[in-house]
């Protein structure tokens, strides 16, 4: 084999080099060469635990033909993008690596060694790919990827080629599992799953890269969670509500309350739904227009009888969690005053449990113990056209002290007074010894005893 490659030195300055390297500097050789590794010429080609072949065997003309002697010019044996098939057939998947489309196989293979596999310029696990897809690009983001941070790409990419767009290395609803088989694991272990996730959709609300939120999450709630629930009744709610519950309006929206992945609640709810609620009303909260809300978890703990179903943890019985056109973010109509003419509809609330009888008889015996003989006082005092008494005057809705949630206390003009109502359960019937008038009595059979008149339990804000 006679290459450009053999033996003759002819410069001076070479041989001078050859003899005191660390002296002079070289001059490159004029004629062909036969060693073109040596200590003062390319040693540094060499270098490295894995070398390629050909390198290795020294054969260099195999890519390096001289062109110019005297110059000591080379020419690539082909053009540089068609080098590596000289001698690498290469079969590509469907979609191709453009690096590999192009011919670009040095800008990850070096062509004559180094210290990785495959003399590759870099660990592949190991920030390979961050020489053309810089790492600033992700860690712009903030929030990063473990194995994105780690320069790991090929754990989920192919580097050449893959039968997947994106030239993802498995198909992508099988990609994550390699590493985090424990969501599905525990998906399996719980009653409730997002069906998202069963569908293994993790990359529609996970980067699999990074991101500026939390979790590599693609984008914050509530949009994210409206890329899928697009069409159901809550999006329209929430984007034409008058009233939007606060909690969707913080930054964890609507994650506050909901799983991203599910667990054993119904609704994919991450408490039961009263802790949940508790745990954001366990302090008064100031309202966006200027309101201050009762501090629903001392309300329940000083005042031990529950409304049955506060009783039963069921908050959203009467409150919509997300959004609602009547105020306090009721489910169904219930007057916003303290006073209001007699509606039926305004108390769709209360009647959808409770019987509406009770407040459009205006007499008999089966509706109420509310009434004196047969006179229906429910009817007397919400059944008015106008000032009529809304529950409210009277009841307390989430808690109480007294016997069927009589409140203690009701407003009392405007000046923020209140005065205490004294209600008392009577054998037949009740009384109330408010602060500002005389005490009322009612009795369901007045004929059976001492004869009262007509109770009219005046309890008047302005009074
Ligand atoms: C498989 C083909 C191939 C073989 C074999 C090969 N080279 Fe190269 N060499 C290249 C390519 C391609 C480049 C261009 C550098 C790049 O793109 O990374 C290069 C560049 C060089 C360079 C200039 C840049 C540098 O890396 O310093 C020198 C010098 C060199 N080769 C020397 C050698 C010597 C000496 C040998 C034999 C021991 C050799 N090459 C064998 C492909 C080859
Ligand atoms: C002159 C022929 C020749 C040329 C040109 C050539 N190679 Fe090679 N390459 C070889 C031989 C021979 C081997 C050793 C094959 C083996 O061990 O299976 C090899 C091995 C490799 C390997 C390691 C394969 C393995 O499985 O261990 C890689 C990677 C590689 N070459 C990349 C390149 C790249 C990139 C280029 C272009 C810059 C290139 N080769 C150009 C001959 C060549
Ligand atoms: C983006 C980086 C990158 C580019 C560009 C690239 N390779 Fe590779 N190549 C790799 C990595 C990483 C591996 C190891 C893959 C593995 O272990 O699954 C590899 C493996 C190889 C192998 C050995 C395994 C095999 O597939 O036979 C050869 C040969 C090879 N490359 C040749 C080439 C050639 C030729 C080109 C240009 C057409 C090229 N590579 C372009 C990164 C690259
Ligand atoms: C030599 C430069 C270079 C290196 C190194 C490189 N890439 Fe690329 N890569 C490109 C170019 C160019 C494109 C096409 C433009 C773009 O999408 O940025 C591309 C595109 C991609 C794409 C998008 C594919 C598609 O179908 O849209 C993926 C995925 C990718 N590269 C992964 C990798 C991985 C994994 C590595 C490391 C093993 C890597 N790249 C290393 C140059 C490179
Ligand atoms: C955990 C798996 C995983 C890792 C690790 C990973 N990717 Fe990806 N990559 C994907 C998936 C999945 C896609 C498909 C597009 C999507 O869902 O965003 C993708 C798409 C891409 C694309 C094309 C689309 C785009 O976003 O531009 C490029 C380029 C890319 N990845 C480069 C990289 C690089 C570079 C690394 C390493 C720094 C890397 N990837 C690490 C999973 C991964
Ligand atoms: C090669 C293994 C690997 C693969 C494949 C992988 N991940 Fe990860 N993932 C990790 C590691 C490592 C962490 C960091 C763990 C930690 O910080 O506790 C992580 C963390 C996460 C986190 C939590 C981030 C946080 O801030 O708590 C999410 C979300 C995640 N990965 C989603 C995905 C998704 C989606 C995919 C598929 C596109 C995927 N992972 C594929 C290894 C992987
Ligand atoms: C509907 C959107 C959604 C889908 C689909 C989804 N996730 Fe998540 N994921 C979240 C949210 C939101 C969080 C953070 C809050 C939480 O833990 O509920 C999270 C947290 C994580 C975490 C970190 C906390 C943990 O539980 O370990 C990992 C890892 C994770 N997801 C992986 C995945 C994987 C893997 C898939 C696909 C099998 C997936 N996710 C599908 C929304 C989703
Ligand atoms: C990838 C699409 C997708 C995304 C993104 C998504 N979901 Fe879902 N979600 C579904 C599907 C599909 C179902 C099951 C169909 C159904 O019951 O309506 C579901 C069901 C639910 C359920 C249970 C409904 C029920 O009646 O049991 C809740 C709650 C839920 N999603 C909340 C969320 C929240 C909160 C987010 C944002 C963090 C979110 N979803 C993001 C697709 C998605
Ligand atoms: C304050 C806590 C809370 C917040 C914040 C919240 N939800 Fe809910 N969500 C609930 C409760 C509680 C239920 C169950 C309702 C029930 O029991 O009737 C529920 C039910 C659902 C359902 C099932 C639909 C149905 O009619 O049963 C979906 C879907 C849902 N929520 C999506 C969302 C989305 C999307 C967001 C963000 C815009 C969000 N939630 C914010 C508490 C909340
Ligand atoms: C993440 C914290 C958080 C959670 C959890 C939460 N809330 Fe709220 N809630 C708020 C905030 C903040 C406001 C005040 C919003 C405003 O500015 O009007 C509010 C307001 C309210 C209001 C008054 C709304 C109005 O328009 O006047 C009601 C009623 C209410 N919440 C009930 C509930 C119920 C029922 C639950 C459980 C399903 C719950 N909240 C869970 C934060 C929360
Ligand atoms: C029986 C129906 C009903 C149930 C059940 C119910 N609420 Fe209410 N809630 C109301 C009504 C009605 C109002 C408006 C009270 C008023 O203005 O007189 C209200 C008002 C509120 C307010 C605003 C308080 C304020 O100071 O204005 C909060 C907060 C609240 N509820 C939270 C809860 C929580 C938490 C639960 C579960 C423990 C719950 N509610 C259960 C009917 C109910
Ligand atoms: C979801 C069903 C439901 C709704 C809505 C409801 N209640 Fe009740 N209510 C009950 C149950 C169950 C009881 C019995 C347990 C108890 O004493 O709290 C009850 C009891 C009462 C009592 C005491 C009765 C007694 O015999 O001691 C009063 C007063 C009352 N409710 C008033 C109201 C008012 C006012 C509203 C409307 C703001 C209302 N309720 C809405 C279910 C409901
Ligand atoms: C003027 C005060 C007052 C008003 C206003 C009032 N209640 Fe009552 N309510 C009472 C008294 C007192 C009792 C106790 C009756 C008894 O002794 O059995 C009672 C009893 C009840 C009971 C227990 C069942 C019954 O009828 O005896 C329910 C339910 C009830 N009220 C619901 C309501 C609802 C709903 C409203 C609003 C539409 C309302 N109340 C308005 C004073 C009032």
């Amino acid at each position: 084999m006679t290459g450009p490659c053999h033996s003759l030195f002819t410069n001076a300055s070479l041989l001078a080099a050859a003899l005191f390297p660390w002296q002079t500097p070289v001059d490159r050789p004029t004629g062909p060469v036969s060693a073109c590794v040596t200590a003062e010429c390319h040693g540094d080609v060499l270098r490295g635990s894995a070398l390629h072949a050909p390198a290795a065997q020294r054969r260099c003309q195999a890519c390096h033909q001289l062109a110019d002697a005297a110059a000591h010019r080379f020419a690539f044996a082909a053009a540089p993008r068609r080098l590596c098939s000289l001698c690498h057939v290469q079969s590509h998947r469907t979609f191709v690596h453009e690096a590999v489309a192009e011919g670009d196989c040095t800008g990850c293979h070096d062509p004559h060694g180094s210290d990785h596999r495959l003399h590759l310029h870099e660990d592949p696990a190991g920030g390979l790919c961050f020489r053309c897809h810089p790492a600033e690009k992700f860690e712009r983001e903030g929030h990063v990827h473990g194995p994105v941070a780690a320069g790991a790409c090929v754990v989920c990419h192919e580097s050449h080629s893959s039968w997947y767009p994106d030239l993802l290395a498995r198909e992508e609803t099988d990609l994550c599992l390699l590493c985090h088989e424990d969501v599905v694991d525990r998906l399996a272990r719980s009653r409730h799953s997002h069906q998202a996730v069963v569908d293994r959709a993790c990359t529609v609300c996970h980067d699999p890269h990074a991101s500026t939120h939390p979790a590599q999450l693609r984008g914050g709630a509530p949009q994210l969670c409206f890329s899928c629930h697009e069409h159901e009744p809550i999006r329209r709610l929430v984007e034409t509500s008058k009233h939007v519950h606060g909690a969707i309006r913080t930054e964890e929206s609507c994650t506050a309350c909901h799983l991203g992945h599910g667990g054993m609640l119904p609704k994919l709810l991450a408490e039961p739904l009263m802790g949940l609620c508790l745990s954001c009303h366990d302090r008064p909260i100031e309202t966006a227009d200027g309101n201050r809300l009762a501090d629903m978890a001392t309300v329940l703990k000083n005042n031990p009888d529950h409304h049955g179903p506060v009783d039963r943890a069921n908050c959203s019985a009467c409150h919509n969690p997300h959004a609602s056109a009547n105020f306090r973010l009721l489910s169904q109509e219930y007057p916003e005053m303290f006073y209001a003419p007699f509606d039926l509809q305004n108390y769709d609330l209360c009647f959808s449990c409770h019987i509406k009888e009770m407040v459009t008889e205006e007499s008999g015996t089966g509706v109420t113990g509310f009434r004196h003989g047969e006179r229906n006082l429910h009817f007397v005092h919400v059944n008015k056209e106008t000032k009529g008494r809304t529950c409210r005057a009277c009841h307390e809705v989430h808690a109480s002290r007294s016997p069927f949630h009589i409140r203690q206390k009701v407003p009392f003009g405007t000046g923020g007074w209140e005065i205490e109502i004294n209600f008392n359960v009577l054998p037949d019937g009740g009384r109330c010894a408010p602060g500002c008038h005389e005490p009322q009595e009612y009795a369901r059979n007045p004929d059976g005893g001492a004869l009262l008149p007509a109770p009219d339990l005046k309890v008047d804000a302005d009074q």
